[in-house]
């Protein structure tokens, strides 16, 4: 069985950060979540993976991501020229999978569980077309909906509908066969203007394929959001985070909890309470730091106190005595100016200069 990532799209969602950078790059416990897709798929025994890239943040997922060695897979990159939907990214990559069943996973979606047992099932059952998996969620009209029945088939697929008749959410891992280009050539874009996978899903129902499903009991989270991008972090931290210190802590700084602090890291006067991931050569002096905090590479915090945030690759926070639920991109300088504040939450692109508070 072969992969396919999407990691092209707009990213609309996560606007100012994705004008400079691909969704899927953005870092979930200091690894870009695209690691994990991949991680899961090597996990699964599926080495040879096709990545889905956008003409925007193609070149910055390649040279990231690059050729697969260090998972001992190979991976090839497709471009898609325009974010037309999840089933044309499917059709693009038609060549590159060359006949075989595949496994698709949406390069911003980050899963608590391992897809083998799943993918290893459906090589067993050559009766299906299709196998999708399938999560309860609240609020059904967010996502696109299946309904099933009690043979564990997929009966109807619906995209966001309105008055949902089921609560069960298609979470972004699907395993196709060669079957479901025949569907995606019978398909036409919906009303967004996109070629939808709910639809050519649906299209193979009605070609006469069975359509299994998993349900899945862990946590799965879209990172194409702040909020759900913040709490991936912390539920990744929760879940996976070790602790070890490989950078320096002086004896004026406490460390509880889970606390990795990588290498050439330092942590002076300050007091860090996990679960935390600091990068390597960061520095975070007379500060607070944590709970439910990543620090990229190269990160300084000074005299301030973060909590519950992502804060990017070269990036500096001073003097802010509450920053919280905020995601700071790369090489941004959040300061003060002459104000005093109070509890501050951001969402703040690459290469910005925040200055709050009223000039003296
Ligand atoms: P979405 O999050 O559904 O779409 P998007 O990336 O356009 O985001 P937004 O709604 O914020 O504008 O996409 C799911 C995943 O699939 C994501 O990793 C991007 C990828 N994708 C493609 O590779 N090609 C596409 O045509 C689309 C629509 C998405």
């Amino acid at each position: 069985m072969k992969g396919l990532v999407l990691a092209g799209g707009a990213g609309t969602r996560l606007r100012p950060l994705t004008y400079t950078g691909a969704k899927q790059l953005v870092p979930v416990a200091n690894r870009p979540v695209l690691f994990y897709v991949v991680d899961n798929l090597v996990d699964a025994g599926i080495t040879e993976i096709a990545m889905i890239i956008s003409p925007e943040t193609g070149a910055e997922v390649r040279s990231t991501v690059g050729d697969g060695a260090r998972w001992g897979a190979k991976i090839t990159y497709v471009l898609q020229d325009k974010p037309a939907g999840l089933a044309h990214a499917v059709l693009t990559a038609k060549a590159e999978l060359a006949g075989e069943d595949f496994c698709m996973f949406l390069g911003d979606n980050l899963i608590g569980t391992k897809i083998k047992a799943a993918v290893e099932t459906f090589a067993r059952a050559p009766e299906f077309g299709a196998s999708v998996m399938l999560k309860e969620v609240p609020n059904p009209s967010s996502f696109g909906v299946a309904e099933v029945d009690a043979d564990g088939n997929v009966t109807r697929l619906v995209e966001k509908p309105r008055e949902p008749k089921s609560n069960l959410a298609l979470v972004g891992i699907y395993l196709f066969r060669p079957s479901i280009f025949d569907a995606i050539a019978a398909i036409r874009p919906s009303p967004r203007g996109e070629l939808e996978i709910t639809d050519a899903i649906a299209k193979l129902i009605e070609l006469g394929h069975k359509v299994r499903f998993e349900r899945v009991t862990s946590w799965w989270l879209d990172t194409g959001k702040k909020d759900d991008l913040l709490l991936a972090n912390d539920t990744v931290l929760d879940d996976w985070a070790v602790s070890g210190v490989r950078g320096e802590v002086d004896g004026d700084s406490k460390l509880s909890g889970r606390v990795f602090v990588d290498e050439g890291a330092s942590v002076v006067r300050s007091s860090i309470r996990g679960p935390v991931v600091i990068g390597k050569g960061a520095r975070i002096v007379d500060s607070r730091v944590g709970p439910f905090t990543s620090l990229g590479d190269g990160v300084h915090v000074e005299r301030s106190s973060v909590e519950h945030s992502v804060v990017m690759e070269g990036s500096r926070v001073e003097d802010i005595p509450r920053l919280e639920d905020s995601l700071i991109g790369r090489r941004v300088h959040v300061s003060p100016g002459a104000a005093h504040l109070g509890t501050l939450s951001l969402l703040v692109g690459d290469d910005c200069k925040v200055e709050l508070g009223r000039k003296g």
